[in-house]
């Protein structure tokens, strides 16, 4: 596919537009061993050999990262007053890259980050009913009246009732655990699950996304590739 010199430059991170003009400008820039002349002449990805400083650049279409969030960053590629998620990836190719959905700031857990928009508009769509599952602490004893209303679907102050979710007691008392699947993805929905039967969530983490699991050794603020395997659990769905 034909794109264009600055355009593909600036995908990769090499720099802003007017850096890569600027380097282009310096003859720091080649294509197939002759120094590019103008930001906008167009290459091939797949065939064209670019070059930043002798160095071949490499061009991934799309990246796709499993991040484990901690708690204190904001979903989000830029924040004036938060650290985002995004400050975390420093080591990724390319620059056009978001988080596919929202964890609250306080929430910690799996996030997949990638710059595929059309994946991440499958996995948000309401229509497909991804599953989400979560572990959290509630303050407050989650008994099995919850579950069952968790199953019929309780009232969180939209038109309708949740969708039928599935929880699971881990541990009752005074704080309870538990993991709770759900196939929505309302602003604040597992805390205003808990509001609505009378409970606090005091904790938070969400452990999968459709067939993405957090994976045990990936320690809050880590992030790594996807496997040939979860990419190809994700693109079959
Ligand atoms: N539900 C919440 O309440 N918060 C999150 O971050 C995710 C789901």
């Amino acid at each position: 596919m034909a794109l264009r010199l600055d355009k593909y430059l600036t995908e990769l991170g090499v720099g802003t537009r007017s850096e890569v003009k600027k380097l282009i400008r310096a003859k720091q820039i080649t294509v197939n061993g002759e120094p590019a002349v103008r930001p906008e002449q167009k290459i091939d990805e797949q065939k064209d050999e670019v070059c930043l400083r002798g160095e071949k650049l490499s061009y991934a279409a799309f990246e796709y990262y499993l991040f484990h969030k901690p708690a204190g960053c904001v979903s989000a590629t830029e924040d004036t007053v938060h650290r985002t998620v995004m400050d975390y990836l420093t080591d990724t190719v390319r620059s056009d890259l978001f988080p596919v959905g929202r964890l609250d700031i306080d929430t910690e857990g799996l996030l997949l980050i990638t710059n595929d928009g059309a994946l991440a508009h499958e996995l948000l769509s309401p229509a497909k009913h991804v599953e989400k599952t979560y572990y959290a602490k509630v303050a407050g004893r989650v008994t099995k009246e919850d579950v069952n209303l968790f199953e019929k679907g309780v009232d969180i102050g939209e038109d309708a009732l949740t969708k039928p979710a599935k929880l699971v007691i881990l541990s009752e008392g005074i704080l309870s655990e538990i993991e709770l699947t759900i196939t929505e993805g309302k602003f604040h929905q597992v805390k205003r699950m808990f509001e609505a039967v009378g409970k606090k969530v005091v904790y938070l983490k969400r452990l999968s996304m459709g067939p993405l699991v957090l994976p045990e050794e990936l320690a809050p603020g880590e992030y790594r590739p996807l496997n040939a395997g979860e990419l190809a659990a994700l693109k079959c769905r």
